[in-house]
């Protein structure tokens, strides 16, 4: 049974970029953030900081920050907007790979998927400039802004985006073996 649920949380899972302007209960956004602070991480370093930004005059200057985004409707009418930020130096550095992207990205995953296990829509953004959003939150210089997601009750159910095909994607025992 519960099998079933997670697989159709990420199945029904989508990027929203329309919101009707609800407020979300204080507990519900607190259980999404749980589900994030959970998240497997480089040696449990857990590098990843939230910020919940919910002051409607402070989201009118996020939404302005970030106003070169294509699709910035989407952080003007949700109730909020939550900051991802990680320091690169509290996660893993192996083989050139810097791993606190991934740490970050795992939390943004579990963190959208519990929001919609909680009827609410997000949609990662990643095209931003930081230093701003840094100077407006007063975000640390060694810290990078990694996403921005706005999270409300969605306003649009945008059709699944098509995703490549299993048999393109996995190989077995060697690449390209199928
Ligand atoms: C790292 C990352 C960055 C993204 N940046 C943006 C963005 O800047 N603007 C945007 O509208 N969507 C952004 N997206 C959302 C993707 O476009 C979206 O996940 C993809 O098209 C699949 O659609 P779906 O999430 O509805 O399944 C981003 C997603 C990821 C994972």
């Amino acid at each position: 049974m519960i099998e079933v649920e997670f697989y159709d949380v990420v199945e029904k899972r989508r990027s929203i970029r329309k919101y009707i302007n609800k407020p979300i209960p204080e507990d519900t956004i607190k259980k999404v953030l749980n589900a994030a602070r959970l998240a497997p991480s480089w040696a449990n370093k857990q590098c990843w900081r939230f910020v919940v930004v919910s002051d409607p005059e402070l989201r009118l200057k996020l939404g302005e920050v970030m106003k070169n985004n294509p699709n910035k409707s989407c952080y003007e009418d949700a109730p909020i907007d939550i900051v991802i930020c990680a320091r690169r130096e509290d996660s893993g550095i192996h083989d050139g790979k810097e791993y606190f992207m991934f740490d970050v990205g795992l939390a943004m995953e579990n963190l959208v998927l519990a929001a919609a296990q909680e009827g609410l829509g997000t949609c990662i953004i990643g095209w931003f400039d930081g230093a701003p959003i840094k100077k407006l939150l007063g975000i640390p210089e060694q810290y990078e802004v990694v996403a921005v997601t706005p999270l409300g009750y969605p306003a649009e159910t945008p059709n699944a985006r098509l995703r490549k095909p299993l048999d393109e994607i996995v190989f077995y025992n060697g690449f390209n073996e199928r």
